[in-house]
C-alpha cells in the first residue's frame, strides 16, 4: 500500500542547484513520487521548535544555527514502505560513518558532518502527521493511508 513520507534538503545541499538535482535524480529512480515540495528558510524559531526533542541534546544550538543558515525544502514523498524505504536511501545519521558504511546513500555521497548532513526523513508514521502538518498545514494526510 501507499505510504507518505516527509523528507527535508537541509541548507548544505539546498543552496547547490546541482546536488538538489542529484538528489531529485535518486528519489525518482528509487520510484518515489513528488507529491509537494516546499523551498523556504526558517527563522530560528521554527528550527527551535521543529527539533524542540533535541533541545537537551549537546548539538541542539549548532542543528539550529545551521538549519536556519540557509534555505531548505520540504517534501511529501510517497512509495510503498516510504517511511522505511527513504530512510534506507538517506543512509544513516552520522556521516563520519556513513561515508564508509553506506557510501552509495544521499547522506554517504553528499552530506559534510554529523550536523549538516545533507537530509532528514521522518522516523515514524507519527512523526510524518506532526512534520507534514508542520510544513504543509494545508495537506490533509488523513486522505492518505499512511500504513506501509
Ligand atoms: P535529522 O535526521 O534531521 O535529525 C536530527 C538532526 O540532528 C540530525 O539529522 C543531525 O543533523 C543532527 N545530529 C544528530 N546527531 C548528531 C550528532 N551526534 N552530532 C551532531 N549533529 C547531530
Amino acid at each position: 500500500r501507499m505510504q507518505i513520507t516527509l523528507a527535508i534538503l537541509k541548507p548544505d545541499v539546498a543552496v547547490n542547484p546541482h546536488i538538489v538535482y542529484a538528489i531529485d535524480k535518486s528519489i525518482l529512480r528509487n520510484k518515489f513520487l513528488i507529491i509537494k515540495r516546499k523551498r523556504l528558510r526558517w527563522p530560528k524559531a521554527r528550527a527551535e521548535q521543529f527539533y524542540f526533542q533535541h533541545a537537551q541534546r549537546f548539538f541542539y544550538r549548532r542543528l539550529v544555527e545551521f538549519m536556519s543558515s540557509g534555505p531548505i525544502e520540504a517534501l511529501i514523498l510517497a512509495k510503498r514502505n516510504a517511511i522505511q524505504d527513504w530512510r534506507l536511501l538517506i543512509g544513516p545519521t552520522k556521516v563520519y560513518k556513513t561515508q564508509h558504511t553506506n557510501p552509495n546513500t544521499i547522506r554517504g555521497q553528499f552530506g559534510l558532518t554529523d550536523t549538516r548532513n545533507a537530509v532528514h526523513g521522518a522516523d515514524s508514521e507519527e512523526s510524518v502527521h506532526e512534520e507534514v502538518a508542520f510544513f504543509f498545514p494545508e495537506f490533509d494526510v488523513g486522505k492518505w493511508n499512511t500504513k506501509g
